[in-house]
């Protein structure tokens, strides 16, 4: 839960720096923040109600106090606490920061009166998603889906909107990186990586691949018909040229034939 509303903080926005909030008020939680970005862990309610309160990692005190007055801060120079509602927030996040810390609460009489642990993770956020596809032979489509250091990272896939089905994968499956898509599937395609503290999403679209060796038949018709047409033109252009040569040849015939009938017709007169 936690780490859900640490999503949903940052999903808000905070484009500098992620952070994320976390209830410690209950034994054993586990909290979430960003590398270099900032967490508010809320360690109780109100410390100004507390006598005296001690905040460890390990066998260091980080934090302690009595009712408002802070005695200790060890990480002062990046973080803030707020007596009044009990919240910490850590700026600056790094590795070293993960680890399990107890807080301590006294009565007046320094009796311990109550303990609790809180497991802090500092993760990577996930940045710069990368979905490359690549048509294979028999038209299958390869997709990868690439980012930088994540840690913990959770893949989902969608295809216009719905998970991928057994019907449209090939190999891979929801929860992988690289996915291959049988032939006939096109569409929306989106894939989402997520860890504890940030999520980014990355949509292609997807044509199927078949429209390529589609392509490449159409362009095989259209030089076949350029070719036809240019044989065509050449048996037309070789008639024109005979026929031409027929024309010039014709007119002799024709005044032979004129001859011949004049001859006939002095015959006849004869
Ligand atoms: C605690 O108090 C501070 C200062 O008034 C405020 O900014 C912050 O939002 C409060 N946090 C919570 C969890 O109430
Ligand atoms: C954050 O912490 C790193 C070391 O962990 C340090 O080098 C850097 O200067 C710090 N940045 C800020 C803004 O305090």
């Amino acid at each position: 839960m936690e780490a859900v509303f640490g999503l949903l903080l940052m999903l808000l926005g905070v484009s500098h720096g992620v952070e994320t909030y976390c209830d410690g008020r209950q034994d054993g939680a586990q909290c979430y923040g960003a590398l270099g970005g900032a967490v508010v862990l809320q360690l109780m309610d109100d410390a100004s109600e507390i006598p005296r309160y001690e905040w460890r990692k390990g066998a260091s005190v980080i934090l302690s106090g009595r009712k408002n007055n802070i005695v200790t801060n060890t990480i002062k120079i990046r973080s803030t606490f707020i007596p009044s509602n009990g919240t910490l927030k850590i700026n600056n996040l790094s590795r070293t920061d993960s680890g399990e810390y107890t807080l301590r609460l006294f009565n007046l009489n320094g009796r311990e009166t109550g303990e609790r642990t809180l497991k802090l993770s500092v993760e990577a956020p996930v940045s710069s998603v990368q979905l490359v596809s690549e048509c294979l032979s028999q038209g299958q489509i390869w997709v990868s889906c690439s980012f930088e250091a994540v840690d913990s990272p959770k893949y989902m896939w969608t295809l216009d909107g719905h998970t991928l089905t057994d019907t449209e994968l090939l190999s891979g499956s929801n929860e992988t990186n690289i996915i291959t898509l049988k032939q006939h599937v096109s569409g929306r395609l989106v894939c989402s990586v997520r860890n504890h503290i940030s999520s980014v999403s990355k949509e292609l679209m997807i044509s199927v691949c078949r429209d390529h060796s589609l392509l490449t038949c159409g362009l095989l018709s259209v030089a076949a018909v350029v070719s036809f047409v240019g044989i065509g033109v050449y048996f037309k252009w070789k008639k024109i040229k005979y026929e031409k040569a027929e024309e010039s040849a014709a007119p002799r015939r024709t005044e032979k034939s004129e001859d011949s009938s004049v001859t006939e017709l002095r015959s006849l007169s004869d």
